[in-house]
Parts: C-alpha cells; structure tokens; sequence
C-alpha cells in the first residue's frame, strides 16, 4: 500500500480531486467507485471546484456508489443518493443514466443487489475506486464480524455506525436506519486501484490495525493488504504515531 500523508484534511481533499480529475482527462469514460460520509465532503467540495475550474467533461464518466440505506428511497432526505446529488452530480455534466445507485427500497433487496452487481460487470468494472473507512475498520458497509460477504447484499448495521450516520436523519438516532446494501469485499477488491481516505484522530486504532495488522475479517480493512494497487491518504491527525 501507498501512505501519503497532509498535514491538512484540505490539502488531502485537494490532492484527491486532482488525482480524479486527471484520471477523467486520461480515459474519459473512467468508471468511478464513490463514498458517502463525512470524510468525503472536502473532497466533494474540491472535485467540484477543480471540475469546474479545468472544464472536466463527465459525460462518458460511469459512477457505482459504495451503498446505500435499506428502506429509504433514492432521493429521499438521507439517502446517499440524495448526498450524492448535493455533493457532486449536480455541479457536473454526468448523465443520470450514468449514475449507478442501490435503490435500498427495492420491492426485492436481494434482486437489487444481483442487479447492482450485473451493472458493475456490464460497465467493465470499476477503474478507482475512492473509500473511507469506519472507526470499527469497515469499508462500504462491510462490518466487522467473524465472516465477510463477497457481493453487493443487504447488511446489518453495528450501532457505531448508525451513530456515525445521525447527522445525515437531522441528528436523530431512531430516524437511522438498522441496514443497508452494500458492495461486496470482492466487489471492492476487483477495482482496478483504490484510495482510501482517512481524517481525524478518531480513525487512528482502524488505520494503524488496517496498516499493520493482520489480516482479520475483523477488521475489514485489513483485507485492502492484498490489493495491488492501494493508495491510503492521511491527515496528519488520522495519522498513526
Ligand atoms: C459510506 C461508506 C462508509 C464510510 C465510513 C466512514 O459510503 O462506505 O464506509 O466511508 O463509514 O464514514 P465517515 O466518513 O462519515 O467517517
């Protein structure tokens, strides 16, 4: 794996940003794996930015997001898909129908999710994909536990996740849903290259066991060691001692 390491969330968020935009200039119909979450709101605000500032045209760009809440329906306040809208695809000339989602209020989830990995074959792959990772090492909503799900599927939530995501229900713990759908450990580790992006003293333990601790079910995470072409970006403060 490659560290880089910012002194400033900011300079990361930026340095992101290029690294997409380039990838776009050098192969326009890029398929693009993306995260929600707080981590990623610099990152978004910089893409927008450096999109708009060197006229980056997204209208061969393919994007699949990482997951989705169960019950909620695209578009619905909370949904990714809604924070996917605010944070990116609005400033940028990406087609709708370019725009892969989980719809997490699927009459059939589990058809949902064969149909989410269909997509993502049907395009190729994904060429980058950009992920953040829980406090408990998760990555996607794959969870800590003693097994791991290799396709998209329909998981659980740990209660610190639904903790981490409050702020996205108007700060209210019972309005977050108990699951979701998820991309697969496989489905991420087929990405063709992926960075994951980490801020904040609160990610040190998840990083530092994703860095230098053995591969465990565990701690998801750890499983991006037998990716080859990983990239960890860190702020200072998400950075182990
Ligand atoms: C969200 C996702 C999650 C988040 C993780 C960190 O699409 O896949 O794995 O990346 O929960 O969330 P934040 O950035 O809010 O700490």
């Amino acid at each position: 794996m490659i560290i880089q390491t910012f002194e400033y969330d900011t300079a990361l968020a930026g340095a992101l940003a290029t690294r997409v935009i380039d990838a776009i200039d050098r192969q326009p119909n890029l398929v693009l794996g993306l995260p929600t979450g707080r981590t990623p709101l610099l990152f978004y605000a910089a893409l927008r930015d450096e999109s708009r500032a060197r006229g980056t045209d997204w209208s061969r760009v393919r994007t699949f997001n990482l997951d989705e809440f169960v019950g909620v329906a695209p578009g619905a306040p909370g949904s990714y898909r809604a924070y996917m809208q605010r944070e990116l695809f609005d400033a940028v000339n990406i087609p709708p129908a370019a725009v892969g989602f989980l719809d997490g209020s699927a009459a059939d989830l589990d058809a949902e999710c064969g149909r989410y990995e269909r997509a993502i074959a049907t395009a190729g792959g994904i060429d980058l994909l950009i992920l953040g990772i829980g406090t408990n090492g998760h990555i996607g909503f794959n969870e800590p536990g003693p097994g791991l799900q290799p396709h998209t599927h329909r998981v659980g939530l740990l209660p610190a996740t639904r903790a981490g995501n409050r702020a996205w229900f108007g700060g209210d713990l019972d309005r977050v849903p108990g699951e979701a759908l998820s991309m697969g450990m496989a489905t991420i580790m087929h990405a063709r290259a992926i960075v994951l992006m980490a801020t904040g003293a609160g990610k040190v333990p998840a990083v530092e066991r994703m860095l230098r601790g053995p591969i465990t079910t565990e701690l998801p995470a750890t499983f991006l060691q037998l990716h080859r072409d990983v990239t960890v970006m860190l702020d200072r403060a998400a950075s182990p001692r």
